[in-house]
């Protein structure tokens, strides 16, 4: 009897730990400074993968100026207009909130809270209003604690939050900060910025740390300064596999006028940048044929 409740209890936890089988793209910033023809270029690519959901790491307009509000927002909607039948799920960048008008204007046009979470099968995912913030707000992580506390079974756990407050932090040896122990207290399988327009890719005691590259956002400065795909400078999105717990992330460099379609997992691509041939990721697969 003992054993047969036994294989009763493994055969739940498989089947839970197997409930996840789904995908999603998530979107970079548009702007500080749309370049054109980018962003629309990045949904058009996202919509033919067919995502089950889309995830923005926040800055949709330019703000910054009341008066200009609703017609950025206008025309941030006529590029998702072809695309509504995509879920999606918004961030607030800096760009997106710089006072309580547009705050508002935010949770108008986007139809969420500045935080908020949600779940998709088994995986959680939490959204902080933290792009206004030069640190990280501690009621930010109050409420993401808050969060990762009342789903200790969701699996995986995913933080989205506009500015990588984790970069110069890790980059100084530091991994006491909060949001860090929080996410090895519980079990978060990555954390997802924006802000920088510069694909970044770290993992700290099996965290995953990621800040996606600019979908649309000016790079301008960066390449003129001679940076490359090499230092994370190439328009993208990712697409995101979430089999039972695992997460797994394919960067897609986008095609065209302005990139060379070039694909890699994320886990190929650390602090020292690319692990694989920058000019040609295929190459790192020693292709036969
Ligand atoms: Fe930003």
């Amino acid at each position: 009897m003992r054993s047969v409740l036994i294989f009763l209890g493994l055969l739940c936890c498989g089947l839970h730990a197997a409930e996840n089988d789904f995908h999603f793209s998530i979107v970079g910033d548009r702007t500080g400074a749309p370049e054109p023809q980018i962003y629309g270029r990045v949904l058009r690519e996202v919509a033919l993968f067919h995502p089950d959901f889309v995830l923005t790491v926040g800055d949709a307009i330019p703000g910054n100026h009341d008066e200009k509000l609703e017609r950025e927002w206008k025309e941030f909607h006529d590029l998702w207009a072809e695309y509504s039948s995509l879920k999606v799920y918004h961030s607030p960048g800096n760009h997106d909130i710089w006072n309580e008008l547009s705050r508002q204007a935010f949770i108008r046009h986007t139809g969420f809270d500045t935080h908020y979470s949600f779940k998709h099968g088994n995986a959680l995912f939490v959204i902080t209003d933290t792009g206004r913030h030069d640190e990280l707000p501690a009621s930010e992580l109050d409420y993401l604690e808050e969060q990762l506390k009342a789903n200790p079974d969701a699996a995986p756990k995913v933080l989205i939050f506009h500015k990588p407050f984790w970069i110069e932090r890790f980059a100084a040896g530091d991994t006491t900060f909060r949001l860090h122990a929080l996410a090895k207290k519980y079990g978060v399988a990555a954390v997802l910025s924006g802000h920088g327009h510069r694909f970044v890719h770290m993992v700290r005691d099996g965290v995953e740390y990621m800040e996606v590259g600019s979908s649309g956002g000016s790079m301008r400065g960066k390449l003129i300064r001679g940076d490359g795909f090499k230092d994370g400078c190439f328009y993208s999105h990712i697409w995101a596999k979430v089999k039972g717990p695992k997460i797994y992330f394919t960067v897609r460099e986008i095609d065209g006028l302005f990139g060379h379609g070039r694909m890699f997992d994320a886990s190929q691509w650390d602090e020292n940048g690319p692990k694989f041939p920058a000019d040609d990721p295929a190459l790192a697969k020693k292709p036969g044929t």
